[in-house]
């Protein structure tokens, strides 16, 4: 899931390289680098980690030129290091690649056959290699490029740049997503929209199989089977500003703070304007013919769908069967009639989830999808799309996105109980006041920053930390723990509460913080009868709950975070605020990379 750019410009290409990267980092920051084309040479530099260290190389080591690729690399093959970064090139030719080629042993021994050897442990320097060899063959490099494509199996977005061509990419793409960005006698390739965004808002989204090849003053795409096609153009509303801090120290604390404002938002999308009706884009959509769902996500997302399934069976009464993606599919789950399958995902390009959506079309009713970048692949291919409308989220680590998926499904649940007749009009009614009331609530939990800031210094020194929860808040425990992870890399294990004296509460000593959520709700007794068997045993207990639940429970307890009264359906949505800034304050504390923390990408387009 690295990021790719290309660019045919009138300006030098390097700074504009520079900063589609800026845009692209979120895909992965193992390495950087760029080729251009200047006096028809071509010429690359690279650096390991940030992007930053590539900027520094080229401040003492420029690159001049108008057309350029570029490329931020999350390391599938080889370690990151400067020889494995790409652009890869030979004399020839340069070559960035997101995704992973599948057969890249096969091609290395035809290569090596044909006495080419391989000086990286990447598959792409296989993609430079083979076109090299077809260059040598006596093709020109329109012809050695498709040549090259037609033998590489597996996924990837590929820009192509050559010796001697300085007003020529070729871009291609198969299960890796890819853009054309049109310029005023400028063209430009790109992972997303978002990387195109400062040069161009007119966007064409190549399809599966299609390759493009692009100069100054043309775009010429063709499909799999080498037809010319034309694919639509779309003007994208990404904003030149979309990666913007706005003075937040980092971009998970703004978008933690931005979540009553996109919230709000959400709702006025969906809710129309009486207050007594969810509106969706297909009006035709009615769950009362639906047997049905299965949910599908990857990550946080998927905690999205298993707070979902209490919803949908609990309010709509609907069956409803979540999967990881990544083993949904090898499950092979049958399907029968009158199921409708949902796929939940930020980035909408999440190569699991889309995989899954894949195995599903033609087998399920219908394909919903709930992302947040509408343009995204499995957006398009859905049969119907409800954005969430988070805006751009570029911290690593889900958080706005989390809880607009969690609105946005509400809404969905709603709409379900309703259609299906287990919810009056006056209730759907009351049911959407609440909901209104969220982005109030989210701003009153906001102010829990300041006790959780306090505490954890003392949680950052934990080296096994656990979160409990039940019934719906449950997922709200497994997000809270892999929110930690990921930013503090603080092991972390989630469990439903009823579940700790199966085993898991050998764990419970007094140097393991115990996080247990809380609201009060028809099951708080029997959690906090858990939390009880797990002071017994010396466990350092963190009641996250709201003034009732303190009052009842916080007798012995450790700390207690008192959050705002709310709806037991709503509550998934509101906890999700103190596990969010626990994780990032808790990280703060560790001195670890908030925004682009170790191992990790935005978005996941490999398998
Ligand atoms: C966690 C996180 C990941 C993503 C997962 C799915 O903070 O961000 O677990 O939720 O990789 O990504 P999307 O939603 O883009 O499909």
């Amino acid at each position: 899931m690295c990021g790719i750019v290309g660019i045919l410009s009138s300006h030098e290409a390097a700074p504009i390289l520079v900063e589609a990267l800026k845009r692209l980092e979120y895909r992965g920051y193992d390495s950087a680098g760029i080729a251009t084309v200047q006096d028809g040479r071509l010429d690359r530099r690279r650096a390991v980690g940030k992007l930053v260290h590539l900027q520094d190389l080229l401040v003492h080591d420029p690159l001049a030129g108008k057309a350029g690729i570029g490329h931020t690399r999350w390391a599938t093959h080889g370690a990151p290091s400067v020889r494995n970064a790409h652009p890869h090139s030979t004399a020839r030719v340069a070559v960035v690649h997101n995704g992973i080629i599948e057969n890249f042993r096969a091609l290395r021994q035809f290569l090596a056959d044909n006495g080419i050897g391989y000086e990286t442990d990447t598959d792409t320097e296989t993609v430079a290699l083979l076109t090299q060899y077809h260059l040598d063959q006596g093709l020109p490099p329109r012809e050695a490029a498709q040549a090259t494509i037609a033998r590489l199996e597996g996924a990837y977005a590929l820009c192509f740049l050559f010796d001697g061509e300085p007003d020529l990419l070729i871009a291609a793409r198969k299960g890796s997503p890819l853009a054309i960005g049109h310029g005023d006698g400028e063209n430009f390739v790109g992972s997303d929209a978002i990387a195109l965004a400062p040069m161009t808002d007119q966007i064409t989204y190549l399809d599966e199989g299609d390759w493009a090849v692009v100069t100054r003053a043309s775009v010429e795409i063709r499909n799999a089977a080498g037809e010319q096609v034309s694919r639509a153009r779309k003007t994208i509303a990404t904003g030149a500003a979309a990666v913007d801090k706005a003075g937040y120290k980092h971009f998970m604390a703004k978008e933690i703070a931005e979540q009553p404002t996109v919230l709000q938002g959400a709702l006025a999308h969906y809710i129309d304007a009486d207050g007594a009706r969810v509106v969706l884009p297909d009006a035709g959509l009615d769950f009362a013919q639906v047997e049905r769902l299965t949910l599908v996500a990857c990550g946080t997302a998927f905690y999205a769908c298993m707070v979902a399934k209490y919803w949908f069976e609990q309010t709509a009464h609907l069956p409803v069967e979540i999967d990881v993606a990544s083993e949904f599919r090898y499950r092979e789950p049958p399907v029968t009639p009158g199921t409708v399958a949902i796929f939940v995902s930020q980035s909408g390009e999440t190569a699991d989830t889309l995989a899954a959506l894949r195995y599903m079309t033609g087998k399920a009713d219908r394909i919903l999808s709930v992302v947040n970048v509408a343009e995204s692949s499995i957006a398009r291919e859905s049969d119907l799309t409800l954005p969430i409308l988070a805006g751009v989220e570029v911290g690593v680590a889900s958080t706005k996105a989390f809880t607009c998926q969690l609105t946005t499904l509400a809404l969905l649940v709603l709409k379900a109980a309703r259609d299906r007749g287990h919810m009056t009009a006056a209730q759907l009614a009351d049911r959407l006041a609440d909901l209104q009331r969220l982005p109030g609530l989210m701003n009153a939990a906001l102010a829990v920053e300041g006790p959780v800031r306090a505490l954890t210094q003392e949680l950052s020194e934990a080296r096994d930390i656990l979160f409990l929860g039940r019934g719906a808040m449950y997922p709200l425990a497994l997000e809270g723990a892999l929110k930690l992870k990921e930013i503090s890399y603080i092991h972390a294990e989630a469990y439903a509460s009823g579940e700790l004296k199966h085993g898991p509460i050998a764990l419970v000593d007094p140097m393991v913080p115990v996080i247990v959520m809380a609201p009060t709700d028809t099951l708080f007794d029997k959690t906090v009868s858990n939390m009880q068997e797990v002071m017994a045993r010396g466990g350092k207990v963190l009641l996250i709950t709201d003034a009732t639940g303190a009052a009842a429970a916080s007798d012995g307890v450790w700390k207690t975070l008192v959050l705002p009264d709310v709806s037991p359906f709503l509550a998934p949505i509101l906890y999700a605020v103190p596990a969010q800034l626990l994780a990032y304050h808790t990280a703060i504390a560790k001195g670890t990379d908030v925004d682009q923390p170790r191992n990790l990408a935005k978005s996941v387009t490999v398998e």
